[in-house]
């Protein structure tokens, strides 16, 4: 069966999860299959994720169709030129869901109650990651953690990638490389970093192997439509795949975290491969006739063409509240590859593994903002590209920008030269500091933007026609995006950084203002040619910070807030600063302190008074500067 419907002149489309090939969808056919996709191309598709959900607007009203099934999903976008836009499904149920808007933001909060809405994360995660294939031994991981605090360059958290288990066995680690963890991830808490650890689904077939044994006696693992046990090889490479579409799976998963989680201290868990990937075979996973004994809830026993899609999405559904369940006091950090509609609701995501080019630099504008549209926020791209090496240049200039996408992470595959903030030039590195700056200041105004998102599952950052949904000039605008609804990034995504960015229409002829953090730093920030050009919207308050190196490096930087402002045609200007402990879930009872600024033209005198202040956390004493932009 299939759905066709009119695509009136002019209606652009977005979502659709991690699509290549342009930010508005018009004119392209997808699909949605859970596919590992190395070095992937401009306008290969699928990718990693499944989200068979679009928007689609015109005239500045808007609608969003989201196509409830998990099987392997087509939609085309008019890619025929003949006024329509379709989709189908390979099995299951013509099932869709109309949410009319009028407004995009409506079909946004419409789309987030009914597919879930992205928890508050921990305040460290928003901060910036380091990572790359892999960091070991100890020595290693902890000279890196030194060079970015002696170069004082912000970051939150340290990766592990694959190379600190065993032999590729999940929860295990090599004792050659690491003899003591714990220690080690103490040491590194006591500089003010967090350490994220891989775990794949692939479970190494090895009877000495504790997590493997486990399996078998529980009978955790996904068969063959014949009966046999489904092995394919991953890293280790025998593996055999947990059913984690099994409530009995998910909880015994979940339970395999304690030891790295509680006694090694490992903060966060990054969960990859799992669409699953499979090696050597032309599909990349298992094949779809396997069979996956599924509870009720989710739809009974069935094929892995039914469950495929959602393989992941259960994952990290099951490491998620493994984590919960061992520490309910704090919140969890997961990272996923794979996902569906819905897996907002239990991780963050990435784009997967990009190229160090600059077509994918340009490329993970579009993508993240799709991510964001498609109810996945916490999205952002490997910055420097994961596969090969790229030049200085390149990593710079993605520095730039990615630091201000919602999740910020650098990356590089195996054999790849090292991309940190110093592996290049001395320049190239003042202008990561200054870019990582930027994100650390900004943080009051991010953190804000994650708990809205939390509320309402608003997209934090989102497409620039947001800001204008009338403006069909802004629809095909791939090179810049708001962050939240009041800051513009302008991205320079080519070598030259010759392509032209439609801004916003003044608003009652008030520009959206160019600013930068010149005051700060005596005019670093604004000379440096690879940043990202910042506007302000006519009308706004951004609430910013003082420079820390980590979420809490300096308890006395709640003692300043630095307010931009921008005035609208009436004088007047407004904001909202969020704030909690950071951590923990006092917030939901009360232990937050949400405060509204506002700004008005007194004569010569711009007057800013606080208009009203919610929660039950004090507000504290501090010093409020303000920054007025014209
Ligand atoms: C996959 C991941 C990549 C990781 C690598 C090794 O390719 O996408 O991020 O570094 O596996 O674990």
């Amino acid at each position: 069966m299939k759905v066709a419907k009119k695509a009136p002149a002019g209606e652009a489309y977005f979502g659709m999860g991690d699509k290549t090939c342009s930010a508005n969808l018009r004119g392209h056919r997808v699909q949605n299959w859970n596919t590992d996709s190395f070095s992937y191309k401009k306008g290969q598709d699928p990718l990693y994720r499944s989200i068979p959900f679009y928007y689609a607007t015109h005239d500045g009203v808007g609608y969003g169709i989201f196509f409830d099934n998990s099987f392997r999903t087509h939609f085309d976008f008019d890619s025929e030129q003949n006024g329509a836009t379709s989709f189908w499904a390979d099995g299951g149920e013509m099932d869709y869901y109309f949410l009319y808007g009028p407004a995009l933001l409506d079909v946004a909060r419409r789309y987030a109650w009914l597919t879930g809405r992205p928890e508050l994360p921990p305040l460290w995660a928003l901060g910036f990651h380091q990572c790359r294939w892999s960091y070991y031994p100890e020595s290693r991981v902890m000279e890196l953690a030194q060079e970015f605090r002696e170069r004082e360059i912000p970051c939150d958290a340290i990766y592990l990638d694959i190379d600190y288990m065993d032999g590729y066995r999940c929860f295990t680690w090599n004792k050659a490389h690491f003899p003591n963890p714990a220690g080690m991830i103490e040491k590194l808490r006591n500089q003010g970093f967090q350490t994220v650890v891989m775990i794949d689904p692939g479970i190494k077939v090895d009877p000495e192997y504790k997590v493997y044994q486990e399996g078998m006696k529980h009978n955790a693992f996904v068969y063959r439509s014949t009966g046999e046990l489904m092995r394919g090889p991953v890293w280790p490479p025998d593996c055999v795949f947990p059913d984690y579409t099994r409530p009995d799976v998910r909880e015994w998963w979940g339970g395999l975290y304690q030891g790295l989680y509680l006694e090694d201290g490992v903060s966060g868990f990054w969960n990859d491969m799992n669409e699953p990937a499979v090696f050597n075979v032309e599909t990349k996973t298992m094949p779809e006739t396997n069979i996956h004994h599924a509870d009720e809830e989710l739809g009974g026993t069935g094929t892995h063409a039914r469950y495929h899609n959602v393989y992941g999405m259960q994952m990290i559904r099951a490491t998620r509240e493994g984590v919960m369940a061992v520490n309910p006091d704090k919140r969890p950090f997961v990272l996923s590859r794979a996902n569906y509609i819905g897996g907002q609701r239990y991780g963050a995501t990435w784009t997967g593994d990009n190229s160090a080019n600059w077509e994918h630099l340009d490329m993970s504008v579009a993508m993240t903002l799709n991510l964001g549209l498609s109810g996945q926020p916490f999205a952002g791209p490997d910055i420097g590209g994961f596969a090969y090496n790229g030049d200085g240049e390149l990593y710079a200039r993605w520095m730039g920008f990615g630091t201000l996408m919602p999740f910020s992470r650098g990356h590089t595959a195996k054999g790849n030269i090292d991309k940190e903030p110093w592996s290049f030039t001395p320049e190239i590195e003042a202008t990561c500091r200054r870019a990582l700056e930027r994100r650390y200041r900004l943080m009051p105004y991010i953190y804000t933007l994650f708990h809205e998102s939390s509320v309402t599952g608003m997209p934090i950052a989102r497409p620039t026609f947001f800001a204008d949904p009338a403006d069909p000039a802004l629809r095909s605008e791939d090179d810049s995006f708001l962050l939240g609804s009041d800051l513009l990034v302008a991205v320079k995504a080519t070598p030259e950084a010759d392509r032209m960015t439609v801004r916003p229409a003044p608003v009652d002829g008030v520009e959206w203002a160019a600013f930068d953090f010149e005051s700060f730093d005596g005019g670093r920030d604004s000379k440096d040619s690879d940043l990202p050009t910042l506007y302000i919207r006519p009308g706004a308050i951004i609430a910013t910070a003082p420079v820390t190196q980590y979420f809490g490096d300096r308890p006395d930087s709640r003692d300043e807030l630095t307010l931009i402002v921008h005035l609208d045609a009436n004088g007047h200007a407004i904001g909202e600063l969020y704030e909690d402990a950071g951590e923990g879930y006092g917030y939901l009872t009360g232990e937050y302190l949400k405060t509204t600024f506002e700004a008005h033209k007194d004569g010569e005198k711009v007057k800013i008074s606080i208009t009203s202040a919610e929660g039950r956390m004090e507000m504290p004493e501090r010093t409020i500067k303000v920054r007025v932009i014209d």
